[in-house]
C-alpha cells in the first residue's frame, strides 16, 4: 500500500484561515506519490473538504464518538463527521489520553464505531519518557494493542491505520531516531502479525519534519502523523515529497 502522510492540525486553523490554507495546500500538492490527509478542527472540516474536493488530499477529524447520538456533551458522531465531509478520524491521541480521560477501552469503542460507520480510524499508541527509560516500551505498546483491538476481526484491522507516537517526541523537537522508531514499529508490526496474521499501515508521529522525514520513512515506517510541521505548507510538502 502507499505510504500515508497525515497532518494533525490539533486546535489550530479552525476558522477562515483553514480555507485559505487549504487553497494553498491544494496548489502545492498536485500529484503526490503517497496518500495525503489533513485532520482538522471540526469547525474547519466543511470548508477544507469543499476546497480539497477533487484533489489528492483527504480530510479527517481528530476524534469520533462511540455513540450515534444522545447525551454526550462536546462529542461529535461519525454521522456528523460524514455530513461535514470527513473520511478519517484520529482516535486515542496521547493528548486525549493524557488530558481528556481517553482509555484503551474508549479507544476501542471509538474505533469500532468509526469502522461501523465507514470512517477510517487512525489509532494512536505510544509510550511516555518514563516508560521508555524504565524499559517498559514494548510492554506498554502490547497492552495498548490488546486493549484497543481485543476481539477485532481481520477485516476490521484491514480498514484502519495505526500511528506510533512516542509521547516524549510529540511537540518537543526530540524526534525518535530512525533506529528507535524503526525498531519500535517493527515490534508493533510483529505483535499485530501474531494477533491477526496481518498488520495495518503503521505511521510515526513525534516531531517529524522536513529534515528527518526521509530517514524515518526509510526505516520500515508506512508514513507519518505530523503536528507542527503540517501547519507550514513548505514543510508539509517536503515531508510528502520524502514519502
Ligand atoms: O498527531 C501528531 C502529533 O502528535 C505530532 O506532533 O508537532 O510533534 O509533529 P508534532
Amino acid at each position: 500500500m502507499k505510504k500515508l502522510i497525515a497532518g494533525n492540525w490539533k486546535m489550530n486553523m479552525g476558522g477562515a484561515d483553514a480555507k485559505d490554507f487549504a487553497v494553498s495546500l491544494k496548489q502545492a500538492v498536485i500529484d503526490p506519490a503517497c496518500e495525503v490527509l489533513v485532520c482538522v478542527p471540526f469547525t474547519a472540516i466543511p470548508d477544507v473538504a469543499s476546497v480539497l474536493n477533487g484533489s489528492k488530499i483527504s480530510v479527517g477529524a481528530q476524534n469520533v464518538s462511540w455513540a450515534d447520538s444522545g447525551a454526550f456533551t462536546g462529542e461529535i458522531s461519525a454521522d456528523m463527521l460524514h455530513y461535514a465531509g470527513a473520511t478519517h478520524a484520529i482516535v486515542g491521541h496521547s493528548e486525549r489520553r493524557a488530558m481528556f480521560g481517553e482509555t484503551d477501552e474508549t479507544v476501542k469503542k471509538r474505533t469500532l464505531k468509526a469502522l461501523e460507520k465507514g470512517i477510517t480510524p487512525i489509532v494512536c499508541i505510544g509510550e511516555t519518557l518514563s516508560q521508555r527509560k524504565g524499559g517498559l516500551t514494548e510492554k506498554v505498546l502490547k497492552s495498548q494493542l490488546d486493549g484497543a483491538f481485543d476481539g477485532f476481526a481481520l477485516q476490521q484491522m484491514q480498514r484502519l491505520v495505526i500511528a506510533y507516537e512516542p509521547v516524549w517526541a510529540i511537540g518537543t523537537g526530540e524526534t525518535a531516531t530512525a533506529q528507535q522508531a524503526g525498531d519500535t514499529v517493527a515490534f508493533i508490526r510483529d505483535c499485530l502479525n501474531k494477533m491477526f496474521g496481518y498488520s495495518p499501515r503503521i505511521l510515526y508521529g513525534g516531531s517529524m519534519n522536513a529534515s528527518n522525514a526521509a530517514e524515518l520513512l526509510n526505516a520500515g515506517i508506512d508514513g507519518g502523523l505530523i503536528g507542527g510541521a503540517s501547519l507550514k505548507i513548505a514543510d508539509f510538502k517536503a515531508i510528502i515529497g520524502a514519502a
